[in-house]
Formats: structure tokens, C-alpha cells, sequence
């Protein structure tokens, strides 16, 4: 049998891997993923795969398997957990969504490492505060070349990360992602992935990713992901790619959610607006 054989760097991250695929084919049972044909110290040998990449052109059926994806697995595991503690199901445990993720964003924003963020280190805070309410699905990192397709048929690979995230975090992944491999997207496309995404929530009485949620995700995404610009095919900065109705979605609510009430008294509205509140050097 052709195999597929992804190294390592340690033996750790080869078992996190292995546990990870484990969980996804346990929570998510109808989402086709290789299988694993053998494992070392430090490699795994997957099920050989053809396919090609995600694309803008992929950006609905992507948007719809997520959305599948993450209402089962909120359903079957994931609705007791919460988002900042790390979640065991099936003997694995999933990392909480603030953990390294905060220190990260704060680290790149701090060192000015960032282009035109929309969001403060204490948006971001804001945020995170405001996920820690939220019901939680996963992330595990849907770029586009994390998905193979043949047809209609899509299977995902990668099974590196995983972690608790809100519902649309990861969907803002592929988005961000795609938009920076290829270039602007059409807006109405992005919307409409949106609303695809969230069908599937509204079908099982669960509250959809508001607009502004999306946004803040993006934002993240941009942070995050802008240290591997000019490699992985990354040759779109965020900020040059954003849709207009994203921003928009920032610079009216501050960056804020739209749960999270009217601004203290020692707050300024707007205070996650890059230039109403620059964060001190
Ligand atoms: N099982 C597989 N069969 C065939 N190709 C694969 C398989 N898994 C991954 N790939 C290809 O290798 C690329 C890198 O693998 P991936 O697990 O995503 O590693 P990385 O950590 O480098 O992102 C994928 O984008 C995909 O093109
Ligand atoms: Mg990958």
C-alpha cells in the first residue's frame, strides 16, 4: 500500500498527532481522514491520498464540511467542555482555547510585528474573555492545503494541532488562509461560507457565529498567521485581502462582541481600535 509518511520533531508530537487523528475520527465520524498504516518513534505512515488543494473555488463545500464537522462534534463530545479548559473525550485530552494562543497574539503584537491590526492586546483579551462563554468547537487548523480533493469528495490531513476553539474560528482560518495564498476573495463568497457554516449550527438549535465573531477570528488569524508570510504560499498580507465588510465589522464594534454589554465606566468605546488605543511598548 502507498503511504503517506509525515515526520516529527520529537516523539511527542508524533503521539499528540496520533491522538489527535484518533479524536477526529471518533468525534466526527462522517469526515473521511487517511488512515493510519504505521507509526515510529517520530513518523507516522498515512494512508496515501490523492487530491488536490482547497481554493477559492472550494470556499462553500469547505464551509459546509466544517460546519458538519463541528455541530457533530459539539453534539456527541464537545458540549460539556468548556473553552478554556483543556477537554478529554475518548482518552485525549484537547488543549483549551487561550492556552499559548493569548501569550502568542500578545507576544506578535507587542513586538510591532503585525501589519495594521484591528485588534489591541486588549481586544484580544476581550475576546478571549468573551470565547470562554461560548460553546465550543475545534480548530485543527483548516488552511487550504489541509484539505484533498477529488471531485466532491474531500478528505482532511494534518493532524498537528487541535485545540478547543469558538464556532467559526477555524472557518476564519480558511479564509484568512486562502485569501493570503490567492488573494482577494469575492466578498459575497465570504458571506455566503458564512451562511453555510452556520446552517448547520441553526439545525441543531445551536447560536450561529455572529458576523462580528467572524471578524475578531480573522483578526486573530491575521496575528497568527503573518509570521509564516513568503512561505507555505502565503503572498497575500491580511490587511491588503480584507474584505470591506470585516473591517467594518471591527471599526464599528471596537472589536468588541456583540454579547459583551455596554463599555465600562474606565473604558473608552472603541477602546480595541489600533489607533483610538495602541497598546504601550
Ligand atoms: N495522507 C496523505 N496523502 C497524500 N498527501 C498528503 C497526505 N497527508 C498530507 N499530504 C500532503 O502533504 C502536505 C503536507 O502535509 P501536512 O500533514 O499538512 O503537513 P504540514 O505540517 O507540513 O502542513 C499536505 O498539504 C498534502 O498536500
Ligand atoms: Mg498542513
Amino acid at each position: 500500500m502507498r503511504v503517506f509518511t509525515k515526520a516529527y520533531a520529537n516523539p511527542r508530537a508524533r503521539q499528540r498527532a496520533q491522538e489527535h487523528h484518533r479524536w477526529i475520527a471518533h468525534a466526527t465520524p462522517g469526515i473521511r481522514i487517511p488512515a493510519i498504516v504505521d507509526a515510529r518513534p517520530t513518523e507516522i505512515d498515512f494512508e496515501y491520498l490523492q487530491g488536490r488543494h482547497g481554493g477559492p473555488g472550494d470556499l462553500l463545500h469547505l464551509a459546509d464540511l466544517l460546519g458538519r464537522q463541528h455541530a457533530a462534534a459539539y453534539a456527541g463530545a464537545l458540549h460539556a467542555a468548556r473553552m478554556n479548559e483543556p477537554h478529554t473525550t475518548a482518552g485525549v485530552s484537547i488543549a483549551a482555547f487561550a492556552q499559548d494562543r493569548r501569550e502568542r497574539l500578545h507576544e506578535l503584537l507587542a513586538a510591532n510585528a503585525i501589519p495594521q491590526p484591528l485588534l489591541t492586546a486588549e481586544a484580544v483579551d476581550a475576546w478571549i474573555e468573551e470565547a470562554a462563554d461560548l460553546p465550543a468547537a475545534f480548530y485543527k487548523d483548516a488552511n487550504p492545503r489541509n484539505f484533498l480533493i477529488v471531485g466532491t469528495a474531500i478528505t482532511v490531513v494534518d493532524f498537528d494541532s487541535l485545540t478547543l476553539a469558538p464556532f467559526g474560528y477555524d472557518l476564519a482560518k480558511l479564509i484568512v488562509t486562502t485569501a493570503m495564498t490567492t488573494g482577494p476573495l469575492d466578498e459575497d463568497i465570504v458571506q455566503q461560507a458564512l451562511d453555510t457554516y452556520n446552517s448547520h449550527l441553526n439545525a441543531r438549535n445551536l447560536s450561529r457565529c455572529s458576523a462580528r465573531q467572524f471578524a475578531a477570528w480573522t483578526e486573530f488569524h491575521h496575528i497568527l498567521t503573518t509570521p509564516y508570510m513568503d512561505t507555505n504560499g502565503y503572498c497575500f498580507g491580511w490587511h491588503t485581502v480584507r474584505p470591506p465588510w470585516i473591517i467594518k465589522q471591527l471599526l464599528h464594534h471596537g472589536g468588541r462582541s456583540p454579547h459583551h454589554g455596554e463599555p465600562r465606566r474606565d473604558e473608552q468605546p472603541q477602546r480595541g481600535l489600533r489607533d483610538r488605543a495602541r497598546p504601550r511598548a
